[in-house]
């Protein structure tokens, strides 16, 4: 078996995990070769790889970001992309490609296996947002980095009775905002799910200031959305792939909290902070896992399939059943008990 790996789309703490596993299991389970393909799916259609081996690997699985470098271009930007891919597979003799990525990598594949191309897919994402996975590796460490980070701003918010903004990534999603805040013990928490009403978190401030020199931490996920015709928001500019380049509402958030509550506010936005550096050791165990049980669906033949976490097990996930899909927020986990402490 002759096995070629990528890593698509944006970065996420895990990947290089996911890439050792995947080669010591085809090496040492079934003999076979791995091909790493650099940048994505640039490297596919440019015939731009390495041979990746045990040695190669040595040292990568506490290493955040990819050996392989990334991207979000996908075969299907070109005319000739698919031609392209099956050339270069043809080419190297490979069996098929092990696909790392979220949600857009994962669609492209199931399309990619539609045309020919043997595709296994692994779900990736801090977003958390990739459906067919109760979890996928990064997100963990995102929630680690966000919660740390609520912690510290805590002593500031108190010293100086202030409140603070803190703006997380998520673009679709709210779930690294809603985790990281209720274990930051956030006094409320926006998300894309549900569209909010300033009001209704001017409320929450005025409220905890009038108990006393409490914290105020408002956690605002990237991609959420006042509630139609409550407040102006800036307009987004979209990159060469047609996504939108978030980030800004914390700050209208705590503009407005500001003005309207007369509270001292500041903001504080973690962008790209919580999507590097080294992953947690569940995130490490995660991706490990999922890289050996890849291979394993490449050597039964299994093409078109994700792997995905269904309770505490790996196991197979058409990637039919992923595409065009997003999973957002439990609302039951937002309704039914982080408003509990929203008060
Ligand atoms: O990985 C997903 C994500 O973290 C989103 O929450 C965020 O909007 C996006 O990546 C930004 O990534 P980039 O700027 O690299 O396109």
């Amino acid at each position: 078996m002759r096995l070629g790996v990528l890593t698509s789309g944006g970065d996420c703490p895990g990947l290089n995990a996911v890439i050792r596993a995947v080669v010591r299991r085809a090496e040492r389970a079934f003999g076979a070769e791995v091909i790493g393909f650099a940048d994505a799916w640039r490297g596919v259609l440019e015939g731009d790889y390495e041979t990746l081996t045990v040695e190669r690997c040595r040292g990568l699985l506490p290493r955040g970001g990819t050996i392989l470098g990334t991207s979000r271009i996908q075969p299907y930007q070109f005319d000739d992309g698919v031609q392209r891919v099956r050339k270069t597979m043809f080419r190297l003799g490979l069996d098929g490609i092990i696909v790392i990525g979220g949600n857009g990598s994962l669609g492209a594949a199931r399309d990619l296996c539609v045309d020919g191309v043997p595709c296994i897919g692994v779900p990736k994402t801090i977003d958390n947002d990739v459906a067919g996975t109760d979890e996928t590796f990064g997100f963990d460490t995102a929630v680690g980095v966000a919660t740390d980070a609520i912690d510290r701003l805590h002593t500031t918010a108190e010293a100086h009775e202030r409140a603070m903004v803190v703006e997380v990534m998520g673009r679709d999603v709210g779930h690294i905002a809603l985790h990281a805040g209720l274990a930051g013990g956030a006094a409320t928490i926006l998300i894309p799910e549900v569209p909010f009403h300033i009001d209704d978190v001017v409320a929450v401030i005025e409220r905890r200031r009038k108990l006393g020199r409490y914290a105020s931490i408002v956690v605002v996920a990237e991609g959420s959305m006042p509630a139609e015709g409550t407040l102006d928001m800036p307009s987004y500019e979209t990159d060469e792939f047609g996504h939108r380049r978030l980030g800004g509402i914390g700050g209208v958030v705590a503009q407005e909290l500001e003005r309207r509550s007369g509270m001292e506010c500041r903001l504080t936005t973690l962008g790209y902070v919580v999507r590097g550096g080294t992953p947690s050791s569940r995130d490490r165990v995660l991706a490990t896992r999922f890289g050996v049980a890849a291979v394993d669906l490449a050597a039964e033949g299994r093409w078109g399939s994700m792997v995905g976490l269904a309770g505490t097990s790996v196991v197979p996930v058409p990637l039919d059943e992923v595409a065009g899909r997003i999973k957002t927020c439990d609302l039951d986990l937002y309704h039914e008990v982080a408003e509990v402490f929203f008060s």
